[in-house]
Protein backbone atom coordinates (compact mmCIF):
# COMPACT_ATOMS: atom_id res chain seq x y z
CA UNK A 1 0.00 0.00 0.00
CA UNK A 2 1.16 3.56 -1.11
CA UNK A 3 -1.31 6.02 -1.04
CA UNK A 4 -4.20 6.60 1.34
CA UNK A 5 -7.54 7.98 0.69
CA UNK A 6 -9.08 9.87 3.71
CA UNK A 7 -12.62 11.47 2.89
CA UNK A 8 -13.83 13.83 5.27
CA UNK A 9 -11.22 16.35 6.94
CA UNK A 10 -12.58 17.65 10.57
CA UNK A 11 -11.14 16.56 13.81
CA UNK A 12 -10.68 12.54 12.96
CA UNK A 13 -10.12 13.12 9.03
CA UNK A 14 -6.96 15.05 9.84
CA UNK A 15 -5.45 13.42 12.19
CA UNK A 16 -5.79 10.34 10.72
CA UNK A 17 -4.00 11.82 7.50
CA UNK A 18 -1.84 13.01 10.07
CA UNK A 19 -0.64 9.87 10.95
CA UNK A 20 -0.61 8.61 7.26
CA UNK A 21 1.52 11.00 6.09
CA UNK A 22 4.18 10.68 8.99
CA UNK A 23 4.17 6.81 8.58
CA UNK A 24 5.39 7.56 4.49
CA UNK A 25 2.08 7.02 2.87
CA UNK A 26 0.90 9.52 0.40
CA UNK A 27 -2.50 11.15 1.43
CA UNK A 28 -5.67 12.48 -0.21
CA UNK A 29 -7.73 14.06 1.82
CA UNK A 30 -11.04 15.28 1.03
CA UNK A 31 -14.13 17.27 2.03
CA UNK A 32 -17.04 18.93 0.63
CA UNK A 33 -15.62 22.21 0.83
CA UNK A 34 -12.03 23.39 -0.11
CA UNK A 35 -11.69 25.62 3.06
CA UNK A 36 -12.52 22.93 5.84
CA UNK A 37 -9.77 20.41 4.23
CA UNK A 38 -7.07 23.67 3.55
CA UNK A 39 -8.05 24.42 7.67
CA UNK A 40 -7.36 20.64 8.05
CA UNK A 41 -3.85 21.26 6.29
CA UNK A 42 -3.36 23.98 8.79
CA UNK A 43 -4.36 21.98 11.96
CA UNK A 44 -1.93 19.37 10.84
CA UNK A 45 0.97 21.52 10.34
CA UNK A 46 -0.21 22.78 14.32
CA UNK A 47 0.18 19.47 15.47
CA UNK A 48 3.15 18.64 13.25
CA UNK A 49 5.01 21.76 15.00
CA UNK A 50 3.77 20.31 18.59
CA UNK A 51 5.69 17.40 17.95
CA UNK A 52 9.33 18.99 16.77
CA UNK A 53 8.83 20.74 19.80
CA UNK A 54 8.58 17.78 21.96
CA UNK A 55 11.33 16.44 20.30
CA UNK A 56 9.01 12.73 19.44
CA UNK A 57 9.50 14.18 15.43
CA UNK A 58 12.34 15.92 13.08
CA UNK A 59 11.54 18.75 11.65
CA UNK A 60 12.63 17.37 8.16
CA UNK A 61 9.74 14.41 8.65
CA UNK A 62 7.72 16.89 9.53
CA UNK A 63 8.18 18.77 6.47
CA UNK A 64 7.93 15.76 4.41
CA UNK A 65 4.86 14.47 5.97
CA UNK A 66 2.97 17.90 5.06
CA UNK A 67 4.44 17.67 1.75
CA UNK A 68 2.85 14.52 1.04
CA UNK A 69 -1.11 15.25 1.40
CA UNK A 70 -2.40 16.57 -1.31
CA UNK A 71 -6.37 17.82 -0.89
CA UNK A 72 -9.41 17.79 -2.76
CA UNK A 73 -12.90 17.99 -3.11
CA UNK A 74 -13.43 15.32 -5.74
CA UNK A 75 -13.66 11.87 -4.79
CA UNK A 76 -13.07 11.12 -8.07
CA UNK A 77 -9.14 11.51 -6.81
CA UNK A 78 -9.84 8.74 -4.36
CA UNK A 79 -9.53 6.10 -7.38
CA UNK A 80 -5.46 6.88 -6.91
CA UNK A 81 -6.14 5.15 -3.54
CA UNK A 82 -4.68 1.53 -1.99
CA UNK A 83 -6.70 2.29 1.24
CA UNK A 84 -9.75 4.79 1.41
CA UNK A 85 -10.89 5.38 4.77
CA UNK A 86 -13.92 6.85 5.78
CA UNK A 87 -14.05 9.83 8.82
CA UNK A 88 -17.44 11.67 7.61
CA UNK A 89 -19.90 13.03 10.02
CA UNK A 90 -21.84 10.27 11.98
CA UNK A 91 -24.49 9.77 9.82
CA UNK A 92 -25.11 6.75 8.27
CA UNK A 93 -27.15 8.44 4.87
CA UNK A 94 -24.25 10.69 4.49
CA UNK A 95 -21.92 7.62 4.50
CA UNK A 96 -23.66 5.52 1.71
CA UNK A 97 -24.12 8.52 -0.48
CA UNK A 98 -20.04 8.71 -0.06
CA UNK A 99 -19.87 5.18 -0.67
CA UNK A 100 -21.93 5.32 -3.42
CA UNK A 101 -20.02 8.34 -5.06
CA UNK A 102 -16.79 6.15 -5.23
CA UNK A 103 -15.10 4.77 -8.18
CA UNK A 104 -12.09 3.11 -6.69
CA UNK A 105 -9.24 1.34 -7.95
CA UNK A 106 -10.57 -2.70 -8.19
CA UNK A 107 -7.99 -3.72 -5.40
CA UNK A 108 -8.44 -1.18 -3.26
CA UNK A 109 -9.86 -1.55 0.62
CA UNK A 110 -12.43 0.64 2.24
CA UNK A 111 -12.36 1.57 5.86
CA UNK A 112 -15.16 3.55 7.71
CA UNK A 113 -13.97 5.50 10.97
CA UNK A 114 -17.42 5.17 12.10
CA UNK A 115 -17.92 5.24 15.73
CA UNK A 116 -20.96 3.02 15.98
CA UNK A 117 -22.57 2.34 13.03
CA UNK A 118 -22.74 -1.33 11.72
CA UNK A 119 -19.64 -2.43 9.60
CA UNK A 120 -21.95 -5.42 7.89
CA UNK A 121 -24.83 -2.52 6.83
CA UNK A 122 -22.62 0.06 5.87
CA UNK A 123 -20.13 -2.47 3.56
CA UNK A 124 -23.57 -3.72 1.97
CA UNK A 125 -24.06 0.27 0.49
CA UNK A 126 -20.50 -0.67 -1.37
CA UNK A 127 -19.53 -2.49 -4.14
CA UNK A 128 -17.07 -4.53 -2.49
CA UNK A 129 -18.43 -5.47 0.73
CA UNK A 130 -15.37 -8.31 1.32
CA UNK A 131 -13.08 -5.29 0.72
CA UNK A 132 -14.54 -3.23 3.34
CA UNK A 133 -13.78 -2.96 6.99
CA UNK A 134 -14.26 -0.57 10.18
CA UNK A 135 -11.16 0.85 11.41
CA UNK A 136 -11.90 3.21 14.40
CA UNK A 137 -9.38 5.74 15.24
CA UNK A 138 -9.52 7.62 18.67
CA UNK A 139 -9.19 11.35 19.12
CA UNK A 140 -6.70 12.70 19.39
CA UNK A 141 -5.09 10.35 16.56
CA UNK A 142 -1.40 11.61 16.97
CA UNK A 143 -1.51 11.13 20.22
CA UNK A 144 -3.92 7.61 21.04
CA UNK A 145 -2.40 4.13 21.04
CA UNK A 146 -5.53 2.50 19.36
CA UNK A 147 -7.15 1.59 16.27
CA UNK A 148 -10.14 -0.89 16.72
CA UNK A 149 -10.57 -3.20 13.77
CA UNK A 150 -14.17 -4.31 13.29
CA UNK A 151 -14.91 -7.02 10.48
CA UNK A 152 -18.15 -7.15 9.37
CA UNK A 153 -19.88 -10.24 8.16
CA UNK A 154 -18.29 -10.00 4.63
CA UNK A 155 -15.21 -8.63 5.51
CA UNK A 156 -12.35 -11.25 3.99
CA UNK A 157 -9.58 -12.75 5.91
CA UNK A 158 -7.06 -10.69 3.60
CA UNK A 159 -9.26 -7.51 4.30
CA UNK A 160 -8.57 -7.95 7.72
CA UNK A 161 -4.83 -8.82 7.75
CA UNK A 162 -3.89 -5.71 5.60
CA UNK A 163 -6.21 -3.37 8.41
CA UNK A 164 -3.87 -5.32 11.00
CA UNK A 165 -0.77 -4.61 8.74
CA UNK A 166 -1.78 -0.81 8.38
CA UNK A 167 -2.29 -0.15 12.06
CA UNK A 168 0.84 -1.96 12.58
CA UNK A 169 2.83 0.46 10.46
CA UNK A 170 1.18 3.82 11.89
CA UNK A 171 2.61 2.34 15.14
CA UNK A 172 -0.66 1.87 16.60
CA UNK A 173 -2.09 -1.01 18.87
CA UNK A 174 -4.90 -2.64 17.19
CA UNK A 175 -7.82 -4.51 19.17
CA UNK A 176 -10.78 -6.94 17.52
CA UNK A 177 -14.54 -5.62 18.11
CA UNK A 178 -17.46 -7.80 16.89
CA UNK A 179 -19.85 -5.67 14.51
CA UNK A 180 -21.65 -4.87 17.74
CA UNK A 181 -23.37 -1.47 18.00
CA UNK A 182 -20.36 0.81 19.02
CA UNK A 183 -18.13 -1.90 19.25
CA UNK A 184 -15.87 -2.21 22.52
CA UNK A 185 -14.15 1.09 23.82
CA UNK A 186 -17.47 3.71 22.69
CA UNK A 187 -20.05 0.80 23.83
CA UNK A 188 -18.45 1.57 27.38
CA UNK A 189 -16.93 5.38 27.11
CA UNK A 190 -20.43 6.83 25.64
CA UNK A 191 -22.55 5.94 28.43
CA UNK A 192 -20.50 7.45 30.87
CA UNK A 193 -20.01 10.56 29.02
CA UNK A 194 -24.04 10.66 28.50
CA UNK A 195 -24.61 9.67 32.48
CA UNK A 196 -21.74 12.37 33.38
CA UNK A 197 -24.35 15.04 31.03
CA UNK A 198 -27.75 13.44 32.45
CA UNK A 199 -26.12 14.20 36.22
CA UNK A 200 -25.12 18.00 35.39
CA UNK A 201 -28.76 18.25 34.01
CA UNK A 202 -30.15 16.53 37.50
CA UNK A 203 -28.28 19.16 39.52
CA UNK A 204 -25.92 17.08 40.92
CA UNK A 205 -22.89 18.90 40.31
CA UNK A 206 -21.59 21.44 38.19
CA UNK A 207 -19.31 21.24 35.24
CA UNK A 208 -16.25 21.78 37.54
CA UNK A 209 -17.43 19.61 40.10
CA UNK A 210 -18.28 16.94 37.98
CA UNK A 211 -14.91 17.05 35.45
CA UNK A 212 -12.70 17.27 39.07
CA UNK A 213 -14.63 14.43 40.25
CA UNK A 214 -13.41 11.56 37.31
CA UNK A 215 -10.03 13.10 36.78
CA UNK A 216 -9.22 13.17 40.78
CA UNK A 217 -11.70 10.39 41.89
CA UNK A 218 -10.99 8.18 38.85
CA UNK A 219 -7.63 9.17 37.68
CA UNK A 220 -8.77 9.97 33.91
CA UNK A 221 -6.61 12.08 31.98
CA UNK A 222 -9.94 14.47 31.20
CA UNK A 223 -13.23 15.17 32.97
CA UNK A 224 -16.28 13.21 31.63
CA UNK A 225 -17.75 16.74 30.32
CA UNK A 226 -14.53 18.16 28.80
CA UNK A 227 -13.95 14.78 26.74
CA UNK A 228 -17.38 15.20 25.72
CA UNK A 229 -16.73 18.46 23.93
CA UNK A 230 -13.64 17.16 23.25
CA UNK A 231 -15.17 14.45 20.99
CA UNK A 232 -18.37 16.75 19.70
CA UNK A 233 -21.84 16.47 21.27
CA UNK A 234 -23.52 16.10 18.10
CA UNK A 235 -21.23 12.95 17.77
CA UNK A 236 -21.73 11.63 21.11
CA UNK A 237 -25.43 12.63 20.52
CA UNK A 238 -25.31 10.54 17.11
CA UNK A 239 -23.45 7.56 19.30
CA UNK A 240 -26.18 7.03 21.62
CA UNK A 241 -29.23 7.26 19.38
CA UNK A 242 -27.31 4.57 17.32
CA UNK A 243 -26.76 2.31 20.42
CA UNK A 244 -30.51 3.13 21.44
CA UNK A 245 -32.41 1.97 18.28
CA UNK A 246 -29.78 -0.61 17.42
CA UNK A 247 -30.53 -2.57 20.52
CA UNK A 248 -34.08 -0.99 21.74
CA UNK A 249 -32.29 -0.70 25.26
CA UNK A 250 -33.60 2.33 27.34
CA UNK A 251 -30.17 2.12 29.11
CA UNK A 252 -28.57 4.13 25.87
CA UNK A 253 -31.20 7.33 25.87
CA UNK A 254 -29.33 10.53 25.36
CA UNK A 255 -29.40 12.71 28.20
CA UNK A 256 -32.05 15.56 27.61
CA UNK A 257 -29.27 18.18 28.19
CA UNK A 258 -27.24 16.44 25.41
CA UNK A 259 -30.11 17.06 22.50
CA UNK A 260 -30.93 20.65 23.57
CA UNK A 261 -27.21 21.59 23.70
CA UNK A 262 -26.59 19.59 19.85
CA UNK A 263 -29.97 22.07 19.33
CA UNK A 264 -28.82 24.61 20.01
CA UNK A 265 -25.36 24.39 17.38
CA UNK A 266 -22.93 24.13 21.41
CA UNK A 267 -21.30 21.42 19.45
CA UNK A 268 -18.54 21.15 22.05
CA UNK A 269 -14.54 22.36 21.57
CA UNK A 270 -14.48 22.52 17.68
CA UNK A 271 -17.48 24.97 17.59
CA UNK A 272 -16.09 27.17 20.52
CA UNK A 273 -18.85 26.50 22.95
CA UNK A 274 -19.96 22.82 24.21
CA UNK A 275 -20.04 22.93 28.28
CA UNK A 276 -17.40 25.26 28.03
CA UNK A 277 -16.94 28.42 26.04
CA UNK A 278 -13.76 28.21 24.77
CA UNK A 279 -13.95 31.63 23.09
CA UNK A 280 -10.97 33.01 26.31
CA UNK A 281 -7.82 32.09 26.65
CA UNK A 282 -9.01 29.18 28.66
CA UNK A 283 -11.82 27.07 28.67
CA UNK A 284 -15.05 28.91 31.40
CA UNK A 285 -17.68 26.47 32.69
CA UNK A 286 -21.09 27.39 31.25
CA UNK A 287 -23.36 25.61 33.74
N1 LIG B 1 -1.72 16.09 17.57
C1 LIG B 1 -3.02 16.39 17.79
N2 LIG B 1 -3.48 16.95 18.91
C2 LIG B 1 -2.60 17.22 19.87
C3 LIG B 1 -1.23 16.93 19.72
C4 LIG B 1 -0.81 16.35 18.51
N3 LIG B 1 0.46 16.07 18.27
N4 LIG B 1 -0.59 17.29 20.84
C5 LIG B 1 -1.51 17.81 21.65
N5 LIG B 1 -2.74 17.78 21.07
C6 LIG B 1 -3.94 18.40 21.60
C7 LIG B 1 -4.88 18.04 22.68
O1 LIG B 1 -6.01 17.48 22.26
C8 LIG B 1 -5.16 19.41 23.36
O2 LIG B 1 -5.76 20.45 22.62
P1 LIG B 1 -5.45 22.11 22.72
O3 LIG B 1 -4.15 22.39 23.39
O4 LIG B 1 -5.40 22.54 21.29
O5 LIG B 1 -6.58 22.70 23.50
C9 LIG B 1 -3.83 19.74 23.56
O6 LIG B 1 -3.27 19.38 22.32
C10 LIG B 1 -3.32 19.17 24.84
O7 LIG B 1 -2.03 19.18 24.67
P2 LIG B 1 -1.10 18.61 25.78
O8 LIG B 1 0.29 18.73 25.27
O9 LIG B 1 -1.46 19.23 27.08
O10 LIG B 1 -1.52 17.09 25.73
P3 LIG B 1 -1.47 16.05 26.91
O11 LIG B 1 -0.15 15.43 26.88
O12 LIG B 1 -1.97 16.68 28.16
O13 LIG B 1 -2.52 14.93 26.45
C11 LIG B 1 -4.55 13.97 25.76
C12 LIG B 1 -3.72 15.27 25.90
C13 LIG B 1 -3.71 12.83 25.23
C14 LIG B 1 -5.63 14.32 24.77
C15 LIG B 1 -5.12 13.55 27.16
O14 LIG B 1 -5.76 14.65 27.74
C16 LIG B 1 -6.09 12.41 27.06
O15 LIG B 1 -5.70 11.27 27.00
N6 LIG B 1 -7.43 12.71 27.04
C17 LIG B 1 -8.44 11.69 26.83
C18 LIG B 1 -8.59 11.41 25.34
C19 LIG B 1 -9.59 10.33 25.05
O16 LIG B 1 -10.17 9.69 25.91
N7 LIG B 1 -9.80 10.13 23.73
C20 LIG B 1 -10.78 9.17 23.26
C21 LIG B 1 -12.04 9.89 22.91
S1 LIG B 1 -13.30 8.78 22.38
C22 LIG B 1 -12.93 8.48 20.78
O17 LIG B 1 -12.00 8.99 20.21
C23 LIG B 1 -13.78 7.49 20.07
C24 LIG B 1 -15.04 7.96 19.49
O18 LIG B 1 -15.48 7.31 18.52
C25 LIG B 1 -15.83 9.08 20.02
P1 LIG C 1 -16.26 16.35 12.36
O1 LIG C 1 -17.59 16.95 12.49
O2 LIG C 1 -15.10 16.98 13.03
O3 LIG C 1 -15.85 16.24 10.80
C1 LIG C 1 -16.65 15.63 9.84
C2 LIG C 1 -16.18 16.14 8.49
O4 LIG C 1 -16.85 15.38 7.49
C3 LIG C 1 -16.50 17.62 8.26
O5 LIG C 1 -15.32 18.32 7.87
C4 LIG C 1 -17.52 17.56 7.11
O6 LIG C 1 -17.43 18.66 6.23
C5 LIG C 1 -17.10 16.27 6.43
N1 LIG C 1 -18.13 15.74 5.54
C6 LIG C 1 -19.46 15.69 5.74
N2 LIG C 1 -20.07 15.15 4.65
C7 LIG C 1 -19.08 14.87 3.76
C8 LIG C 1 -19.06 14.33 2.45
N3 LIG C 1 -20.19 13.99 1.84
N4 LIG C 1 -17.88 14.17 1.83
C9 LIG C 1 -16.72 14.52 2.45
N5 LIG C 1 -16.68 15.05 3.70
C10 LIG C 1 -17.85 15.23 4.33
O7 LIG C 1 -16.41 14.82 12.77
P2 LIG C 1 -15.30 13.83 13.36
O8 LIG C 1 -15.28 13.95 14.82
O9 LIG C 1 -14.05 13.99 12.57
O10 LIG C 1 -15.97 12.43 13.02
C11 LIG C 1 -15.81 11.79 11.77
C12 LIG C 1 -16.11 10.32 11.93
O11 LIG C 1 -15.18 9.76 12.87
C13 LIG C 1 -17.50 10.01 12.47
O12 LIG C 1 -17.96 8.80 11.91
C14 LIG C 1 -17.26 9.86 13.96
O13 LIG C 1 -18.22 9.09 14.62
C15 LIG C 1 -15.90 9.17 13.94
N6 LIG C 1 -15.10 9.31 15.16
C16 LIG C 1 -15.12 10.48 15.88
C17 LIG C 1 -14.32 10.58 17.01
C18 LIG C 1 -14.29 11.84 17.83
O14 LIG C 1 -13.78 11.81 18.97
N7 LIG C 1 -14.77 12.96 17.35
C19 LIG C 1 -13.50 9.53 17.39
C20 LIG C 1 -13.48 8.35 16.61
C21 LIG C 1 -14.31 8.25 15.50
Amino acid sequence: MNTIGVIGSGLMGNGIAHVSALAGYDVILSDIEMARAEAARATIQKNLARMVAKGSVTEADADAALARIRLTTDNADHAAADLVIEAATENEGVKARIFQSLSLAPHALLASNTSSISITRLASTTDRPDRFCGLHFFNPVPLMALVEIIPGLATSEDTKAKMHEFARRLGKTAIEAADSPAFIVNRVLCPMLNEAIFALGEGVGSVTDIDTGLKLGANHPMGPLTLADFVGLDTLLSIMQVMQAATGDPKYRPAPLLVKYVEAGWTGKKSGRGFYDYSGPEPVPTR
